[in-house]
């Protein structure tokens, strides 16, 4: 039987619908109004549609967005000040720094920089060192995203054999985490592929659920899946003129017994949990 496929797009929907309600209470409330700061260096194209869906989701449940674009040739020490003079807005609630950035530029120095309580990317030290010992202040945009819509398709992570392909800072070691963290969501048996581990198969194979974030367009196969896994795409590659995940989705949607698509699965959900950052981050600073 083919898979059941995971909406993200509905999902995302869904969690913006409740967001919104929220947000309104919280201006009725407080009468601010949560405002995220997108910064966006250089003009990679695939950059300029995340950040321009991100601030079009912001519009849509009710929060303000303001984006400031700098050149590809800014200079370290240009975005460093930038940051500080958001750091320093009071109307400014989360700052978003799109990555990747040009080689000029350390992002470890600029996410060191942001304050903590406006990284609503969860990308600083401080956020990701409260988030692994199971006391958050905010979760990583796709990391929980994966989280919440395995919980929308009844998936269970508890005593789960997660098997997570990639060990990049966004995505795979942040997700590795929370899925190891006791609780709902989390207490999952993890495994962490990458691009050193050998005869990955023998490892994906024994997936009750496997996530797939290295980037390379159809590399799990059907053969790399046992019967009636779950499979999590959160690849986002241009092949042949088009948008595709990691996973070579036609024949392992014959194999798993759920499958999220690309595009319309996990990346609706990042968006939407940026969003719910960025109402935490207003709360968190209206105190
Ligand atoms: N580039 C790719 N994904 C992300 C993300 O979640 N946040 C930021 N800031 N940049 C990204």
């Amino acid at each position: 039987m083919p898979a059941q496929i995971i909406d993200g797009k509905l999902v995302a929907q869904q969690s913006r619908d409740a967001l919104a309600i929220e947000v309104a209470a919280f201006t009725a409330q407080t009468g601010v109004t949560p405002k995220l700061a997108a910064v966006l260096v250089g003009d990679d194209p695939a950059s300029q549609v995340y950040v321009g869906s991100k601030q079009k989701a912001c519009a849509a449940v009710g929060m303000t967005s303001e984006l400031h674009r700098l050149p590809a040739t800014t200079t370290q020490a240009e975005l460093l000040d930038l940051v500080a003079r958001l750091n320093a807005d009071s109307t400014v609630h989360g700052i978003l720094v799109q990555l990747p950035l040009p080689s000029q530029i350390d992002p470890e120095a600029i996410l060191d920089a942001t304050h903590p309580l406006k990284d609503v990317d969860c990308f600083h030290a401080e956020n990701v060192g409260l988030m692994i010992q199971g006391r958050p202040r905010y979760l990583p945009c796709t990391p929980h995203g994966v989280q919440v819509l395995l919980a929308s398709a009844d998936i269970a992570t508890e005593g789960a054999h997660v098997v997570v392909l990639g060990r990049s800072e966004i995505v795979g070691k942040p997700l590795a985490n929370l899925l190891a963290l006791k609780g709902p969501g989390g207490n999952a048996t993890v495994t962490i592929c990458h691009s050193r581990t050998r005869n990955i198969a023998h490892f994906t194979r024994q997936a009750d659920i496997l996530v797939a974030a290295i980037g390379q367009p159809n590399f799990v196969t059907a053969e790399m899946i046992r019967e009636e896994a779950v499979v999590i795409d959160v690849g986002t590659n241009r092949f042949e003129g088009k948008l595709v995940g990691d996973v070579a989705f036609a024949e392992v949607a014959q194999k798993a017994s759920a499958i999220t698509p690309v595009p319309g699965g996990v990346g609706p959900m990042t968006i939407a949990m940026l969003l719910k950052n960025t109402l935490t981050a207003a709360r968190l600073q209206s105190r």
